[in-house]
């Protein structure tokens, strides 16, 4: 029977979370159907974690089986508003400013400075936030960018940031973040490139017009093929990701990276998330830095 979208509220606020649990047949076929769309790769072990991070969507569709969400998403998506959400309750979104404080040292010591000096430079330099979360890494990468070739706008840098959660570009877009996540800022950059907020917007700050500027956000899905875009960027970001995509999806994104990056460009990879093998492809310079060949 397909199931009622059509309660509201009062039910749904009497379905309270700890009720709902999830057999491991209805497990296994939200895993498959989420690593089909997301390349997202579930072990049993986060059995609890999509019991908890789907409930609020049955919640909110009045449901108390994983099996009727299945079959919603299955069958009663044809807009994918249900799919979009799901993939959104789903995904971790942890960052910060400046995370992992060697790569953007990297580029302002070494890759931003070759550039500059650089008299047969291409225009713009092109940066790609491959997995942006809420902007932080973004934002982190224009300031970056600013301080290094502090006569530069926006026709001479151009960040893309994608993510395939909509919440979270949303709020990347805004450039609105709270002091406690702007702490990760150092003083005098929070000073040049970001707004205090008053009155409602107290304890609140927002990044400036010059630094909103260089950075573009949208949504893409690493997985699709192909990518949208058509100019080959001088670095990419692809941090953080890749950890929750299995071995041959990580080894396909690695090759199609390859395949927008410029020669001598780099790829920039989380803490945990070494590449293997491809040595015909990219060369390690770095803690979890790579250029390609
Ligand atoms: C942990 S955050 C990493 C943010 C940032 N790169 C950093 O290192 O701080 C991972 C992000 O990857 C996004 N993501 C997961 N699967 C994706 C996919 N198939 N395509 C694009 N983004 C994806 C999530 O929505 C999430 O915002």
């Amino acid at each position: 029977m397909a199931p009622s979208h059509t309660v509201t509220g009062k039910l749904s606020s009497i379905l309270d979370d700890s009720r709902l649990t999830i057999s491991d047949a209805e497990f296994r076929q939200l895993r498959e159907f989420i690593h089909a769309h997301t390349g997202i790769a579930l072990s049993e072990h986060k059995k609890a974690l999509v019991c908890s991070r789907l409930s609020k969507r049955l919640r909110h569709h009045g449901l108390r089986h994983y099996s009727d969400y299945y079959v919603l998403l299955v069958e009663n998506d044809p807009e994918g508003a249900e799919l979009m959400a799901m993939i959104n309750a789903i995904t971790t979104n942890k960052t910060d400013f400046f995370r992992e404080p060697h790569h953007f040292r990297f580029l302002s010591e070494h890759v931003f400075p070759a550039y500059r000096q650089n008299p047969g430079r291409e225009r713009p330099l092109r940066l790609w936030s491959a997995a942006s979360s809420t902007g932080e890494e973004a934002y982190s990468l224009a300031m970056t960018a600013l301080e290094a070739m502090p006569s530069f706008n926006e026709q001479d840098i151009r960040i893309l940031a994608t993510d395939i959660d909509t919440d979270v570009l949303a709020r990347a877009a805004s450039g609105v973040y709270t002091q406690t996540q702007a702490s990760h800022i150092p003083e005098a950059l929070l000073r040049r490139y970001f707004l205090k907020g008053q009155g409602a917007h107290q304890g609140e700050v927002m990044a400036k017009p010059v630094l909103k500027s260089l950075v573009h956000f949208h949504w893409l899905n690493l997985q699709e093929e192909p990518w949208p875009m058509h100019e080959k960027f001088d670095v990419i970001f692809c941090r953080n990701v890749l950890i929750y995509f299995d071995k041959p999806t990580q080894q396909k994104l690695f090759r199609r990276m390859a395949g927008v990056l410029k020669k001598d460009a780099y790829l920039m990879l989380g803490h945990s998330e070494a590449m293997h093998g491809l040595n015909d492809l990219f060369k390690p310079v770095g803690h979890s830095i790579y250029q390609k060949k």
